[in-house]
């Protein structure tokens, strides 16, 4: 019998070739540790919608409801299937679905991946994004009008030109009281558990984002309260961008809403080497969890064997640290340490020539449970 029975849905383009490495990792590094673990592939995704008109089929929810983790690579075939579908119903759809709120996104450098920064060492870095992920500008409330709808009456009153304007578009952003204050909850217990640093950084942009993020500035300093041991502080989101190019040894762990944590976060990826090397996961507290890197399927580099499987290695690491397996998740960060470290397989986005299986091989041979 399986200790954990884990839903693999390895999506469009290199979610596929990455996935195969993590899972490959996975199980050797199981395997060592006496650790059963059981696979159910679903072929979900955007490549699933051009053969059948379905991305996520209607019960997905229901059937992903019976796993202790879901373990996604990266859904979208842009130009061939609408984002909206692919993306939108199994990402977006499978985060809401589940109830999968906190997006938890380290930033921890490994020695010898590509380094951008020359005033900073890797070790220098070591922070971690919390981003909203059920709410906020991805709850896909709007709609396109012509200028003499009734829905945008209002809005047409503001500024002459809108009303001049052939079209009006309308993107809202849902923030709940209840949906920042849990989210900024969770930022404030992972700085107590994180490393000794204890401090939270949020970030908004409510100068100009008055309402939304007007409310999500006090619910901050209302959960910074509670937390009286624990360091906070705050700035806009265009400050934020800067500091994490010019300090980023300042953050220990930031929380962003959906939007801003999504940039923020690729920005991050950047202070690792690259998408290649960021690892991610949406965390639920009723429901599985969703393990996917933050990168995407890569159309331009599929089927091509350079896919940098590393991000869906460390995720498939932070997978088990959240089953409770530790020595798993340590034992696998370490083997992909090694790796980076010394140069052992490297694929072409980090200066090797290696291919997506060497890394994914490499990493596994140096696994020491
Ligand atoms: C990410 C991605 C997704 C997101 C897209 C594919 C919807 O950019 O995981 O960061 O914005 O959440
Ligand atoms: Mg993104």
């Amino acid at each position: 019998m399986s200790d954990y029975n884990i839903a693999v849905i390895p999506g469009d383009g290199i979610g596929i070739e990455v996935v195969a490495e993590g899972l490959k990792v996975l199980t050797s590094a199981a395997e060592r540790a006496g650790i059963g673990l059981s696979f159910d592939h679903f072929p979900w995704g955007a490549g699933h919608w051009l053969k059948h008109r379905v991305a996520l089929p209607p019960d997905a929810i229901e059937t992903l409801g019976a796993y202790d983790a879901i373990y996604l690579g990266a859904v979208g075939l842009p130009g061939q299937v609408p984002e909206s579908v692919g993306v939108g119903q199994v990402v977006l759809g499978i985060r809401s679905g589940f109830d999968q709120f906190a997006n938890v996104r380290p930033v921890r450098p490994i020695p010898g991946c590509p380094w951008y920064l020359g005033h900073r060492r890797p070790e220098d870095i070591d922070f971690v994004v919390i981003r909203e992920a059920t709410e906020g500008f991805y709850c896909n409330v709007g709609g396109r009008f012509a200028p003499d709808a009734p829905e945008v009456e209002d809005i047409i009153a503001l500024r002459s030109a809108f009303g001049e304007s052939a079209e009006i578009a309308v993107q809202t952003g849902i923030f709940s009281e209840a949906g920042c204050r849990r989210v900024i909850r969770f930022a404030f217990e992972l700085a107590r558990k994180r490393n000794g640093k204890k401090k939270v950084t949020s970030t908004t942009k409510s100068n100009a984002l008055t309402h939304a993020m007007g409310m999500w500035d006090e619910i901050f300093e209302q959960v910074a309260a509670e937390y009286p041991d624990c360091e906070h502080d705050w700035m806009h989101v265009d400050a934020m961008s800067m500091r994490f190019i010019t300090n980023p040894e300042r953050f220990d762990v930031v929380v962003a809403d959906n939007l801003f944590g999504d940039i923020l976060t690729d920005l991050s990826a950047a202070l690792v080497g690259g998408l290649g090397f960021a690892p991610g996961g949406n965390l639920s507290q009723t429901g599985p969890s969703m393990f996917e890197p933050p990168h995407g399927s890569a159309p331009d580099i599929m089927g091509k064997g350079i896919a940098n499987p590393i991000a869906a290695i460390l995720t498939a690491a932070f997978m088990m640290e959240m089953l409770g397996e530790m020595q798993v998740a340590e034992a696998i960060r370490a083997a992909v340490t090694t790796v980076v470290s010394n140069g052992i397989a490297l694929t072409p986005d980090a200066g090797g020539c290696a291919t997506t299986e060497q890394v994914g091989d490499a990493v596994t041979a140096t696994i020491a449970i």
